[in-house]
């Protein structure tokens, strides 16, 4: 019986030095050690022995346990180090690695533009205004002596909700409501915005586009005030070099009118494929603000006059840029918006 529990003891540290696994050095323990396991089945012969042998094997078993227990647990110890050891390497972190880029957006060009000139009038002492999308019939016509009927609402074909309520066509319905707001006090502001039309989508059509509306009321504001202002923003937009000129035209809500060239850049002024060999590019429409529309508001005509211009971002961008197709602002194209990331 001391043979076999020597025996026993010698097996299971042989099976413990070549294990390297934490679950079979379990298996070791339940198999000789366990209740169940080849010591206690061992003893269970200890009846047959005389009274003499048996506190002696009974110590032996005692010693094979504990040195079995010591191996187990000294092995145990030294596979849990390594598994450890293991983890941390994997787990290590290098300080060393370039870090990853974290990609931060930018303005849309579009923004950028709108607050480019926004600067510019702030800058000549203007307000920046806001007026709603949906807007009235009121004032989006009808304050800017476009009558019910008249033929130049036609230009504007638009987006009606109701008949007294479209999608503005313009940014113009600010002048009126900015009038409205004010009891016969000077003005000087821009409103920029979106604005809806009717129009087929094609390269320099959108249904949807912005404007930049301006309006100067004071006394004696006369035209060469609006022609030396648009003089500053052609210049300050688009190169000290450019020239303007003002060329007559029609707004139902300016008397006279105007709409406003600069000189072609690409060419020089000898005429091109960008200016259509004009040498000139149409940029904005503007006037002297109609006594009506500054009637209709609450302004005296004979004592205020006021100059007032709309133009559109859109267009100023892709003149500045050389973006040929106005939808580009508009598809959310990354490869396109990623390129003025600068501007
Ligand atoms: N509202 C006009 C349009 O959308 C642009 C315009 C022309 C605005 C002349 C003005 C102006 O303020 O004086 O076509």
């Amino acid at each position: 019986m001391q043979e076999q529990l020597k025996q026993l003891k010698n097996e299971a540290i042989e099976k413990i030095n070549v294990t390297d696994s934490l679950d079979q050095l379990q298996e070791i323990q339940v198999e000789y050690i366990g209740r169940k396991g080849s010591i206690t089945t061992v003893l269970r012969g200890m009846g047959k022995l005389s009274a003499e042998e048996r506190p002696i094997v009974g110590q032996l078993a005692n010693e094979v346990r504990e040195a079995i227990q010591n191996e187990l647990s000294t092995k145990k110890e030294h596979l849990e180090k390594i598994e450890l050891d293991k983890k941390l390497a994997e787990e290590t972190i290098d300080v060393t690695l370039p870090g990853r880029k974290v990609t931060v957006g930018h303005p849309h060009i579009l923004t950028s533009v709108i607050e480019e000139i926004e600067d510019l009038f702030i800058g000549l002492g203007y307000e920046i205004k806001e007026g709603p999308e949906v807007e009235t019939d009121y004032y989006n016509f009808e304050a800017l002596n476009l009558p019910k009927g008249h033929p130049a609402r036609e230009m504007q074909d638009s987006f009606y909700i109701t008949n007294e309520l479209l999608l503005r066509t313009h940014t113009s319905p600010v002048q009126a409501r900015t009038m409205r707001a004010l009891d016969n006090e000077p003005i000087r502001m821009i409103c920029p915005g979106k604005v809806y039309r009717r129009d087929s989508d094609d390269a320099t059509h959108s249904h949807q586009f912005t404007q930049i509306e301006g309006l100067y009321v004071d006394k004696n504001v006369r035209m060469s005030d609006l022609k030396g202002t648009l003089d500053v923003f052609a210049k300050k937009m688009f190169g000290e070099d450019r020239e303007i000129r003002l060329r007559p035209s029609f707004f139902p809500f300016t008397e006279p009118s105007a709409e406003m060239d600069i000189s072609c850049k690409t060419c020089g002024g000898k005429g091109c494929s960008v200016c259509k060999h004009s040498g000139w590019i149409e940029i904005l429409g503007s006037g002297m603000i109609h006594p009506r529309v500054l009637e209709m508001a609450g302004y005296d005509p004979e004592v205020y006059s006021g100059f007032a211009f709309g133009m559109g971002p859109d267009r100023i961008a892709m003149l500045k840029y050389g973006i040929d197709d106005i939808r580009r602002f508009y598809a959310n194209d990354v490869r396109f918006l990623k390129q003025f990331d600068e501007a």
